[in-house]
């Protein structure tokens, strides 16, 4: 270890290390609680930033994982305080998580900058988390490691796997069409999350914490250790270990999140199919890092990178297998000369040390580069008339036929305008139609809901058909699939294009060309848009005023307009 801090030199020095009246009540304060001086002097105090709760079953065993990154800080000669965070239940939290995504970001950067800590450990994984915690840690600038909290076992029904969020959706269109009966849904509500952890399909879960390990801030191999698995505790502990020799070594995210390393994440969450959503999540945690970067990166980016592992929703397998199979070590191992293995990680070791041994043991489950599930990329970004700031696809989890197609919009003003419609038997569609979701987008949700795999409408699912292009500002679950054009910018509810779309348009659009065209003429779009009237803002108070009133558009990352990185916050005053 290259110690390059002093005791005297440590953040928490400042509260307990001077003689005076205030660092006097500091003392005396954490006495209460039974500590003394031989807890905190000369030690790094860090915080255990925890997403646990009551109701976030992916974070169930985050409450005594905590304890075993406590036991290895106390190994290293360091001090833990644990310091609990909203948790972000995806599936329980109304109306989106992602309204709260930022809301995490500044309680951690807060909670570190108001508390006498050295360095912190993250422990999240359920969707929003993950970009939550380590946007607001970026910005406090300490040392960090992300601790995820790993995929839950693979489902089971009937002697199937069952994959969480995908398979909703699949049987949920069989039972519509009559092929599921009732006790069968009960028996696949039962066996579709069977233990803690996050969602074990490639969602938004296990993209972000793939990326996060690719980024260089997790341990090796951390991000597909499956949550169950006695490894996750060893993780936990080894964890704790390291962050105190980090603390010493004075290595911060700066010199982990450079631009190379951003590239890399980016590079790898192609080659995992990975979730849509993190387009955003990765954009936001860039610019935390003062790091420009542009939609256009994950284009360019992905058309070089295959998709390599064979999960769902791209996919067949499920992360339980790929972790099998020899997890995201392996996965980067097959990328070959795709990463740029000198990045540095939180180990104190180049990406290329870390995966240096990494074998895959499963090839059909971790492709190489020749046997690619899909060639092209997980991500399209499209642009166009109806998307001038930009949208997002994910070809490989669409039917081939709608990479390249032209239809008549159908169009729901909004979510409850579409639920209202989308049984009638009467409704005026077709296979072939494009449906179009509005005021679904970061400030229309609010919040950007994950609506947008619109549901196929029923008589159309009662006639076999299981795929639609469908067209919307909102985002879409990363378990989800299907034709599903999201993010569109800028979006329906500020006067976007989209707004003005009408049921009878023609919308066309090209993966091929990555184009996306509202077939109707410049004078007739200007006609619409001077009719346009705004709608009312949802909020007149609190945190969703200040949400609507500052949340960036989808292409900027979603992050609110005064936490970007910019000139470094003051620390607390020392009296
Ligand atoms: Fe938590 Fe899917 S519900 S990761």
């Amino acid at each position: 270890m290259a110690q390059r801090k002093k005791p005297e030199d440590l953040r928490s020095h400042r509260w307990f290390g001077v003689q005076d009246l205030r660092a006097f009540g500091h003392r005396s304060r954490m006495r209460q609680m039974g500590y003394d001086q031989e807890d905190w002097e000369g030690r790094p105090i860090i915080g255990i930033i925890n997403t646990w709760s009551d109701i976030n079953q992916c974070h169930a065993h985050l409450r005594s994982r905590a304890d075993d990154v406590k036991a290895g800080i106390l190994q290293s000669g360091g001090m833990p305080i644990e310091l609990p965070a909203i948790s972000l239940s995806e599936p329980i939290v109304k109306p989106s998580t992602m309204l709260y995504r930022n809301f995490l970001a500044m309680e951690t950067e807060e909670l570190l900058r108001s508390h006498p800590i050295d360095g912190t450990v993250l422990m999240g994984g359920c969707d929003k988390t993950t970009p939550g915690l380590l946007m607001g840690a970026v910005s406090m600038g300490i040392p960090t490691i992300f601790c995820p909290a790993g995929p839950m076992l693979r489902g089971n029904w009937a002697g199937k796997p069952l994959g969480s969020g995908s398979d909703a959706w699949k049987f949920w269109d069989e039972k519509r069409a009559g092929k599921i009966s009732e006790a069968q849904w009960e028996e696949i509500e039962n066996g579709i999350a069977r233990s803690f952890g996050t969602c074990m399909t490639m969602g938004t879960a296990a993209t972000m914490m793939g990326i996060a390990e690719a980024m260089g801030m997790t341990l090796p191999g951390a991000s597909s250790m499956l949550a169950a698995d006695a490894g996750h505790i060893r993780m936990c502990k080894q964890s704790g270990r390291r962050i105190v020799d980090m603390v010493w070594e004075d290595m911060t995210p700066e010199q982990i999140m450079t631009p190379k390393a951003i590239e890399n994440s980016i590079a790898v969450h192609m080659a995992m199919g990975g979730s849509t959503n993190a387009i955003i999540h990765v954009i936001a945690m860039a610019r935390r890092a003062g790091i420009a970067l542009s939609l256009e990166k994950f284009d360019q980016i992905g058309r070089d990178v295959p998709v390599l592992a064979n999960v769902r929703p791209s996919g067949e397998y499920l992360m339980e297998d790929f972790f099998y199979a020899g997890g995201m070590p392996a996965l980067m191992s097959a990328m070959g000369d795709l990463l740029d293995r000198d990045q540095l990680t939180v180990n104190g070791k180049t990406l290329g040390e870390n995966i240096a041994d990494a074998k895959v043991y499963n090839d059909d489950v971790i492709r190489g580069i020749d046997t690619a599930i899909y060639e092209g990329g997980a991500t399209a970004v499209l642009k166009g008339n109806l998307a001038p700031g930009g949208c997002v696809i994910k070809p490989s989890a669409v039917e081939p036929r709608l990479r390249e197609h032209r239809g008549k919009a159908i169009v729901f003003r909004d979510y409850n305008h579409m639920m209202e419609e989308i049984d009638r038997e009467d409704l005026d569609v077709t296979a072939d139609h494009v449906m179009v979701l509005q005021s679904a987008g970061p400030k229309g949700g609010p919040g950007m809901p994950e609506w947008g795999m619109l549901p196929i409408p029923t008589k159309l699912v009662e006639q076999g058909v299981r795929d639609m292009l469908r067209v919307s500002d909102g985002r879409m679950s990363g378990t989800s699939y299907g034709a599903c054009i999201l993010h569109v910018s800028p979006e329906s509810f500020i006067g976007g294009p989209l707004a003005l779309v009408q049921t009878g348009d023609e919308i066309e659009i090209s993966v091929e060309k990555r184009s996306i065209t509202l077939c109707i003429s410049d004078q007739e779009m200007s006609s619409r848009k001077a009719a346009w009237v705004a709608p009312k803002p949802h909020y007149a108070r609190g945190y969703g005023r200040m949400f609507q009133e500052h949340i960036a558009q989808a292409e900027d990352g979603c992050d609110f307009d005064f936490l970007e990185s910019g000139p470094p916050t003051p620390e607390p005053e020392i009296h």
